[in-house]
């Protein structure tokens, strides 16, 4: 028996159900692990999302019957993996097939937010809209600016092919520089603040976890260069809100495009007062074709799991 959390797109659903007995719990809203625990009597198999924490509270109840725990994510932030090893549970998640959705994502938060896209269409449907004039909603280019990537994993490389595509200078930040074939000409940094003194725009494509949790800090944003725009697909817990709402309203940072935030779906209300933030509601893998293909990579990751 299969336990789906979450409604899955139709063709998921319709492989799912052609492959196993499916239970499907279309859950909406905050996670509950008692809606869980009330539907799991003979599951072997748990189809979920990253908004339900599989923490160890819950898998040390799970019953023996269930194998595996697929996540229909590439973040695997929300399950706690010693636990689940611990009770010899496998964890599958969805790598590489919503790598491009989520660098298309990226770069659209960082066009918005540089362009002020979201200002302007807020502006043009309350009929505010007077006509062109010569310093009407004046951006800043994207084009020949320097990007620094904040995880140069799989997303944050297809980030940097498509912004070379920009004529943009690639920096980056990760735990380690990459052999030159993936780096493709792009600039390692050992160092924050060598990293952040060089970056126009910087966009955060880093898992999230303790390792990351609130790094772009105020001191970081300090030591970006005035007017730098801020960008963040990869979570939300990797910035620090206060701080930077305060650059925001500072103009410290010209512009931010956030996709995900620390305790979505709820939103530092600050967030929403600044016309210079653009936001967006976790949509980075949510394409038909990725939604799709992650829904298959679960379940090929629940197939070979079980066959063991
Ligand atoms: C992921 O795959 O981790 C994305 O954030 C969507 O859940």
């Amino acid at each position: 028996m299969l336990l789906i959390t979450r409604i899955m797109p139709e063709a998921v659903l319709a492989r799912a159900r052609a492959e196993h007995e499916t239970r499907e719990l279309c859950l909406q809203g905050p996670f509950n692990p008692q809606d869980v625990l009330d539907n799991i009597n003979g599951v072997d198999s748990i189809l979920c999302v990253t908004t339900d924490k599989f923490d160890a509270a819950l898998i040390n109840v799970l019953p023996s019957s269930v194998k595996v725990i697929a996540t229909s994510s590439v973040g695997v932030e929300h399950i706690d993996l010693d636990a689940a090893a611990a009770r010899g549970i496998k964890i599958c998640n969805t790598p590489d097939v919503l790598t491009e959705a989520t660098a298309e994502l990226t770069l659209l938060l960082m066009l918005m937010a540089a362009r002020r896209a979201g200002e302007g269409e807020r502006l043009l449907r309350a009929g505010q809209w007077k006509g062109l004039t010569p310093t009407f909603l004046l951006g800043r280019n994207v084009s020949g600016k320097s990007l620094g990537i904040f995880g140069m994993g799989r997303i944050g490389r297809a980030v940097a092919r498509m912004a070379r595509g920009l004529n943009m200078q690639i920096h980056y930040r990760n735990r380690n520089p990459l052999p030159p074939e993936l780096e493709q000409g792009a600039t390692y940094h050992a160092d924050d603040a060598r990293f952040l003194a060089k970056l126009d725009f910087i966009t955060i494509t880093a898992p999230g976890g303790p390792s990351t949790l609130r790094w772009l800090n105020a001191e970081r944003l300090a030591l970006l260069k005035p007017g730098a725009v801020v960008v963040n697909s990869g979570r939300g817990t990797t910035v620090d809100d206060d701080a930077l709402i305060a650059a925001l309203r500072s103009g410290y940072v010209a512009a931010a495009g956030l996709d995900v935030f620390t305790n979505e779906p709820e939103i530092a209300p600050g967030y929403l007062e600044l016309e210079n933030a653009v936001l967006l509601p976790h949509i980075g893998s949510a394409t038909v074709e990725t939604r799709n293909a992650m829904g298959f990579l679960a379940l090929d990751g629940i197939k070979a799991a079980l066959a063991v």
